[in-house]
């Protein structure tokens, strides 16, 4: 197998958002209880916060935290989680029928976000509550004193208004599963008002309308449609949220997953342009791709119908080489529209889904995803480049043929930072010989090739081996005249790094 591709500095996409490289922590099974938070544990600091996990965090380089849902901010009262912790109220959270004790709301988020040098990406609930409460949100979080919420904050001790800039409005409102869930043109209405009214507190926010839960919604396109024609002034961003599986042991098909995000990017894309040339806007839309991941939902089904219970280990996926190597994929695939999609929120950081694991009292360890995350989240900054690979396809029966390889490079904004490709090679027994041509680059003069790939495409991490599967160094392609070749293993993510 043979392909080749040409980086040149003069196609660009564009520069890449670092909020592409974003998380997701959710009050949600053993995210944020035994997550990010557990108190008395060995490496908890003065607030309870795990000091493991804190490191794992910063070491990923995620800049923004999506919280405090998803689904669970749906039925969420934001003023449960501030105040006295003694005097908060237990509540049942509807959403993953769970015991939520409020021991973590936003002051002590916001505590543990900057801990870990990120910002917050704040969801208001559009399901059980609306414009009151979320305005008044807005001014505990942003407002600086005198008035009613925002002197409580200063009473909690937070002197300095948070700042948050980013909101979501709601959280999968198109979901019959959401609770408060809404038809798009009931939803459009309620978001318009909604964000209208938080802007007046902060002129400087940014709002996220929610667009469809997935692509295979039935009301996908013309849930964006409506909900965009009605909040086209006030958002920023449609939401989009995406997660793949391999079905039925087709690998081929699971393997080519960044291909559906292609083109469902493409198509939210078309929709707001078209949304934008009807209403004669002037502004763009722009995407914030707030959930995606591998997701085996499949074997979640039977979760669902626990009884209510505290701390539930729900949806622990434990993700493989093959698993990581799409999650390396999907960062492609998002990077490669790096010019519309502005932000990205990985689901979730921690147990849930998670890129950490972590045990009770115990250890924290990484999942195999979270090495091509935490790489491509260091060294895919700068500018995108428009690449035009060639090379051999497959037959894959999900999404047709596709190509063997998928790769995108990112240009650094510093001179010495060079030029980093991303590539993965698709087939499963066959190694790939890349020809990169850099001619244009004469600057470059050597190169480094990490690869994520294994003889086990099976193989996981766990607290017994947490480093089971990890990124190798392989030798170094020479780069002669503005020309390398490098051989991609099977089933496997690599970046080629040209300084
Ligand atoms: O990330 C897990 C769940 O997936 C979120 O709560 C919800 O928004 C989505 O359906």
């Amino acid at each position: 197998h043979f392909a080749s591709l040409t980086v040149d500095p003069a196609f660009r996409v564009g520069p890449v958002d670092p909020r592409l490289y974003g998380s997701f922590v959710e009050h949600l099974g053993r995210c944020v209880y035994e997550g990010i938070y557990e108190p008395g544990h060995p490496t908890a600091d003065a607030h309870g916060f795990r000091g493991d996990v804190a490191a794992l965090t910063r070491e990923l380089g995620v800049p923004i935290v999506r919280y405090p849902g998803g689904n669970f901010v749906s039925g969420y009262n934001w003023e449960d989680g501030i105040g006295p912790v003694a005097s908060r109220p237990t509540r049942i959270d509807l959403a993953w029928r769970s015991v939520e004790p409020n021991h973590v709301g936003v002051d002590e988020f916001q505590r543990w976000v900057g801990s870990v040098g990120a910002s917050t990406m704040m969801a208001v609930n559009l399901g059980t509550r609306g414009l009151d409460a979320a305005r008044n949100f807005v001014e505990y979080c942003n407002h600086p004193s005198g008035t009613y919420w925002s002197d409580q904050r200063r009473a909690h001790g937070s002197l300095d208004p948070y700042d948050i800039k980013v909101w979501c409005l709601g959280n999968e409102m198109d979901g019959p599963w959401q609770i408060g869930h809404k038809t798009a043109e009931e939803y459009g209405r309620l978001a318009a008002e909604t964000g209208k009214a938080m802007r007046l507190v902060d002129p400087s926010i940014e709002l996220v309308a929610c667009g469809s839960s997935s692509r295979a919604m039935p009301t996908f396109g013309s849930w964006e449609a409506t909900v965009l024609r009605e909040t086209y002034e006030v958002a920023d961003y449609v939401s989009m949220h995406a997660y793949y599986q391999e079905r039925d042991g087709d690998r081929g098909s699971f393997l080519a997953s960044a291909v559906d995000m292609d083109a469902f990017i493409d198509a939210v894309i078309a929709t707001a342009d078209h949304v934008r040339a009807v209403g004669r806007h002037r502004k763009r839309i722009n995407i914030s791709f707030d959930e995606w991941n591998v997701w085996y939902q499949t074997r979640f089904v039977g979760e669902k119908n626990l009884s209510i219970s505290r701390t539930p280990r729900l949806i622990e996926d434990v993700y493989s080489v093959t698993d990581a190597v799409v999650v390396g994929n999907l960062l492609i695939s998002l990077l490669r529209h790096a010019d519309r999609v502005r932000i990205g929120c990985q689901a979730q950081l921690v147990n849930v889904i998670g890129l950490i694991m972590t045990e009770p009292g115990g250890p924290a360890w990484r999942q195999s995803s979270y090495h091509p995350f935490a790489l491509t989240s260091r060294y895919g900054r700068g500018t995108v480049l428009r690449l035009e690979p060639r090379g051999p396809v497959y037959d894959t029966a999900a999404h047709g043929e596709v190509p063997v390889l998928d790769a995108v490079a990112v240009l650094a904004d510093e001179p010495s930072g060079g030029v980093t490709v991303f590539a993965v090679n698709r087939d499963q027994h066959q190694e790939l010989t890349l020809d990169v041509d850099a001619r244009s680059l004469p600057s470059l003069t050597s190169a480094s090739h990490v690869t994520l790939s294994d003889d086990d495409p099976d193989a996981v991490n766990d607290a017994t081996q947490p480093n089971r599967v990890v990124p190798r160094q392989l030798d170094p392609p020479k780069l002669d005249g503005g020309r390398l070749q490098a051989v991609l293993p099977p089933l496997s993510w690599n970046m080629l790094r040209l300084t």
